[in-house]
C-alpha cells in the first residue's frame, strides 16, 4: 500500500526512534517466533498464561496465542510477578529469546503487562493441565477456544480450508460463492429452513393481496440454502471446472454424532465429466491430498486431539469401489442387509469390510435426488456415489447429472427449476460433482467422535444460543 509523503517521513522517525533507544521491538505471533528460532532478540508476546509455576526468585509461565499448538515458556524474575498474573490472565510480555539448558526456546522477560485479569474462582470454568472432556467444554462455547483441544481443531479447520483451495487452484477450478438465500431445496427432501423478514413496518409495506407473509420478500417462498449445487451446475455450463466452500442449512430433527444444523459443505462440479470414474478419482486425489498436506502442516496439532492418530494404511492404497447391489450382498453375509438406504451402522460394516473409504455406485433411482443421471444400462439406477470413510460413513454424496432435457422434464420437481432445464438447453455439457461436508471430513481426519466439536459454534436442535 503506498503512504503519503508525510506518513511516510513518520514511519521513518519511528524506525530511528527505535534505533537510537537502541531497542529492537519485534511482536511475532509464537509460530514465527518458534519458525524463525531467532536467540538472542529482543522479543514480545502477547497471549494468554495456560500454566503458571511460581517459585522463589522466577515463576513459569506458558504462555500461547492460538497461532500454533506451541506454548512459549516466560521466565519471570520475582519483581515482575503481580498479584494479576495468573493462570487464564492475558499478556503482554518482552524480552530475550534464549534457549532453555534442555534446548527449549524460552524468553527471559523484562517487561510483563497484564491485559485481562482472570479471576479463576469467579467461575471460570477451566483448570491448568487438565485435559477437559467434550461434552463439558460444549458448555462454554464463548471461552472454549481456550482448550488445547478446540484451539488445534480450528488450526487444524484453517488448514485444511487452506488445503482445499490450493487443490482447485493447482487444477484450474474457479472458487464460486453460490447464494445463500435460495428459493430451491435442491436435495428436495424438505429440510430447508424458511426465511422471512422480521421487521414489522417492512412486513406492513410489503404486504400484498393474496401473498403469504412467508413470500412477501422476494415474491416466492425463500430458503437457506441446502447445497449450492444447482448454481454451480449453471455456473460451470458457463465456465467449466468450478467449486465452492460455504455454510449449508439443514434443518433435519436429528441430534446425531454426525449432524449439525449448519456445516460446511465443499462442492465441486466437473465440465464434460461424462464417466463416474472421473469423479472418483477426483474425490480420491483431493482426500489424499488434504490427509498428506495437513498431517505435514498440523503434526502437533493433530497430536494434541490425539496422541494414538497415526497415518491411515489406505492412504498408500486405493480406494475400493463397490456398487450399491454388491454392498447389500456383502451386509447379507453379514446379517444386518436390509435393502434400503444404509444406515450408519450399515455403512461403518463396510468400511470395516473393505479395510478403509469405499465408493458406493449405481444406486437404486427411488433413493437418490432428481438430478442424478439415469445409468445407460439400467434405467433402475442411477450414476450416484456415496463415499463412506471410517468414523463417519458417508462423507462425501455425488453423481453424473441427468443432461438429457425429455429426462430430466419428466424429473423436474418443480416448475420454479425451469432455469436449471433451460441449461440443458444451451450449449449443454456433461457434468458430475460432489459434496463432501467439511466438519465429517475433520472428523475422520483427526478421529473426533462428535461433530459439534469440529467448528466454532456448532448449531443443532434447540442449540443455538450464541
Ligand atoms: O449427500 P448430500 O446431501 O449431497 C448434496 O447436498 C449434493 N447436492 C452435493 C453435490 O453433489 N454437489 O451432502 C453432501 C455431504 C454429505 O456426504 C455429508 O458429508 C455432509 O454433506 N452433510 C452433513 N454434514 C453435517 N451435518 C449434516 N446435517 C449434513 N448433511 C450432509
Ligand atoms: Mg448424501
Amino acid at each position: 500500500m503506498l503512504c503519503t509523503k508525510l506518513e511516510f517521513n513518520r514511519l521513518r522517525s519511528c524506525r530511528r526512534y527505535i534505533q537510537i533507544k537502541g531497542i529492537t521491538r519485534k511482536y511475532c505471533a509464537i509460530a514465527a517466533i518458534v519458525e524463525k528460532s531467532d536467540v538472542g532478540s529482543i522479543t514480545e508476546v502477547k497471549g494468554w498464561v495456560r500454566n503458571l509455576r511460581v517459585q522463589k526468585e522466577f515463576s513459569f509461565a506458558d504462555i500461547s496465542d492460538g497461532s500454533s499448538a506451541q506454548k512459549l515458556q516466560i521466565i519471570i524474575p520475582k519483581h515482575l510477578k503481580t498479584e494479576q498474573l495468573t493462570y487464564g490472565s492475558s499478556v503482554k510480555i518482552k524480552g530475550k529469546l534464549s534457549l532453555s539448558p534442555r534446548g527449549q526456546l524460552e524468553i527471559l522477560a523484562n517487561e510483563v503487562n497484564v491485559v485481562g485479569p482472570c479471576v479463576v474462582l469467579d467461575g471460570y470454568p477451566f483448570n491448568p493441565r487438565t485435559a477437559h472432556p467434550p461434552e463439558y467444554t460444549r458448555q462454554y462455547l464463548h471461552l472454549r477456544s481456550r482448550t488445547n483441544y478446540i484451539s488445534a481443531l480450528l488450526r487444524i479447520r484453517s488448514a485444511v480450508v487452506k488445503h482445499i483451495h490450493d487443490f482447485f487452484n493447482s487444477r484450474n477450478y474457479i472458487n464460486i460463492h453460490t447464494p445463500i438465500l435460495t428459493s430451491n431445496d435442491c436435495e428436495g427432501a424438505g429440510e430447508v429452513f424458511k426465511v422471512q423478514p422480521d421487521n414489522e413496518d417492512t412486513i406492513k409495506a410489503m404486504m400484498q393481496e393474496g401473498k403469504d407473509k412467508d413470500s412477501l420478500y422476494f415474491g416466492l417462498k425463500t430458503f437457506l440454502t441446502v447445497s449450492g449445487q444447482l448454481h454451480l451446475e449453471a455456473i460451470c455450463r458457463g465456465m467449466g471446472n468450478v467449486y465452492t466452500l460455504g455454510p449449508t442449512f439443514r434443518a433435519e430433527n436429528s441430534r446425531s454424532r454426525l449432524h449439525l444444523s449448519e456445516f460446511y459443505m465443499l462442492e465441486a462440479e466437473l465440465a464434460f465429466c461424462e464417466n463416474i470414474v472421473q469423479l472418483q478419482t477426483v474425490i480420491e486425489e483431493l482426500l489424499k491430498y488434504i490427509f498428506t498436506e495437513t498431517r505435514n502442516t498440523n503434526e502437533k496439532d493433530i497430536y494434541l486431539i490425539d496422541k494414538e492418530n497415526k497415518k491411515p494404511i489406505w492412504l498408500d492404497k486405493p480406494f475400493v469401489t463397490l456398487t450399491y447391489d454388491e454392498a447389500q450382498l456383502i451386509l447379507n453375509t453379514k446379517g444386518s442387509g436390509t435393502g434400503g438406504d444404509f444406515n450408519k451402522e450399515q455403512e461403518l460394516i463396510l468400511v470395516d469390510h473393505c479395510g478403509g473409504p469405499v465408493f458406493v455406485t449405481k444406486w437404486p433411482k427411488d433413493m437418490k435426488s432428481f438430478y442424478m443421471k439415469e445409468s445407460n444400462n439400467d434405467s433402475s439406477k442411477v450414476d450416484a456415489l456415496d463415499l463412506l470413510t471410517p468414523v463417519t460413513g458417508e462423507v462425501v454424496g455425488g453423481s453424473l447429472r441427468e443432461d438429457n432435457y425429455e429426462k430430466l422434464k419428466l424429473k423436474l420437481p418443480s416448475e420454479r427449476l425451469h432455469w436449471y432445464l433451460e441449461l440443458r438447453k444451451f450449449g449443454n455439457i456433461p457434468t458430475g460433482g460432489f459434496g463432501l461436508g467439511l466438519e465429517r471430513l475433520l472428523q475422520v481426519l483427526c478421529g473426533v467422535n462428535n461433530i459439534k466439536d469440529t467448528l466454532p459454534f456448532p448449531r443443532w436442535p434447540h442449540n443455538c444460543d450464541m
